[in-house]
């Protein structure tokens, strides 16, 4: 298996490229233009059954022990801890939204930019926290064994959408991911 600081890096990047796809559709909203809703649910899909499911869980294990390691850490990674949950929330927000438009019911536009533009931003600050914070520190603290314990905790997932079998609701974002 990769190196797991490797592999925590490379979700972040992914993550990253999948952000930019829904700010790229969520401009179109800004432009008055039609945005891909098919595409930003998927995108906002996979962060919620891949990320909030198993990234972020195997961080809270991983965090928990770097927190012990470094008391001075205690404070940034509790921070991190509450984003991943209005992470998860703002993305059920933002999901119900797009859902109703796929449904035809009436949604406002402005609401669903909103609920786009407050997701994307929020997500990007607590990437971007952790690459400059947290990553570091955990390459220079956490050893085999924590790494063990956090596998243990919570299993790396099957990625549905960057692993060898794409699934097939997939399909179209992955293509636009190949773009
Ligand atoms: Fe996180
Ligand atoms: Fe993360």
């Amino acid at each position: 298996m990769a190196d797991p600081i490797t592999e925590w890096h490379d979700e972040h990047a992914r993550f990253g490229r999948l952000l930019d796809l829904l700010e790229t559709q969520a401009m179109a909203f800004h432009a008055g233009e039609e945005p891909n809703y098919d595409l930003m649910r998927d995108v906002i899909h996979y962060l919620r059954h891949f990320a909030d499911r198993f990234h972020h869980p195997r961080e809270d294990v991983a965090f928990a022990r770097l927190a012990e390691r470094d008391p001075g850490l205690r404070l940034a990674v509790s921070r991190l801890l509450q984003e991943h949950r209005v992470i998860t929330v703002t993305g059920e927000e933002l999901l119900r939204r797009l859902d109703d438009i796929a449904a035809d019911v009436v949604v406002e536009r402005s609401a669903v930019e909103a609920a786009a533009v407050i997701f994307l931003v929020y997500y990007r600050h607590h990437l971007a926290t952790e690459e400059t914070e947290i990553v570091p520190r955990a390459a220079e603290l956490l050893t085999p064994d924590d790494w063990a314990a956090v596998t243990a905790a919570v299993p790396t997932g099957r990625d549905p959408l960057f692993g060898d079998d794409v699934e097939a609701r997939y399909e179209e974002l992955s293509r636009q991911l190949k773009l």
